[in-house]
């Protein structure tokens, strides 16, 4: 696939079949995300991989609950309140893969070079037929001491990107873009 048609066509997946993904293709995406650029080039990231289907449905629940005891501190999920409420809900959406990238605090930038790592993550899946989705109600939990050490991942690390992979089980809902608003083109 071209990178503009990737590029384009990359949409977040909320429908996955239950087939696995080759641990060789995982670790193929893997070593893509580390081409991203990072401050410094410091390449803070580092990788959790969960396959475990009881963890991630688990996790999903205690993100749930994280999340709905913490909305009156963030007042901008009130609207999710309902949706989180319902114990039908798998935050994950069923994708057989959780990547979560985390990064120890030390550098200045490790947000952004992990995003940007994490982007090239799913781009680098959507080439290869594999969808994905951010699941930002997964960073609460993934960064409790509980999480981190459940999942061998040092205390003072942060998880900046947790990423659902899988093969999409029908077409992703289309979304719009606006056009890019240009605040100044000084010349
Ligand atoms: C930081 C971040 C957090 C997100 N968290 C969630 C989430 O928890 N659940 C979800 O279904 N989608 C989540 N998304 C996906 C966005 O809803 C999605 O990217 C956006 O609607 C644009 O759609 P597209 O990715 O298909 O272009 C998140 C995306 C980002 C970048």
């Amino acid at each position: 696939m071209e990178l503009v048609e990737a590029i384009r066509t990359r949409r977040s997946v909320r429908k996955y079949k239950e087939e696995p993904i080759p641990a060789q293709t995982i670790r193929e995406l893997l070593e893509l995300a580390v081409w991203a650029p990072s401050g410094m080039n410091t390449q803070p990231w580092a990788f959790v991989v969960v396959e475990d289907r009881e963890y991630l449905k688990d996790l999903s629940g205690r993100a749930k609950t994280f999340l709905l005891e913490r909305l009156r501190m963030m007042p901008q999920l009130e609207k999710y309140r309902s949706m989180l409420a319902d114990p039908g809900l798998d935050i994950f959406y069923g994708a057989p893969v959780l990547v979560m990238i985390y990064s120890s605090k030390a550098s200045t930038t490790y947000i952004n070079d992990c995003s940007m790592a994490a982007l090239n993550l799913m781009l680098a899946a959507w080439d290869r037929g594999i969808g994905s989705c951010w699941i930002g109600f997964a960073s609460g939990i993934g960064n409790t001491s509980e999480v981190k050490k459940e999942l061998g991942v040092p205390e003072e690390y942060a998880l900046v990107a947790p990423v659902i992979l899988g093969y999409p089980a029908g077409p992703a809902n289309p979304v719009q873009r606006k056009p890019p608003r240009i605040l100044n083109w000084r010349k």
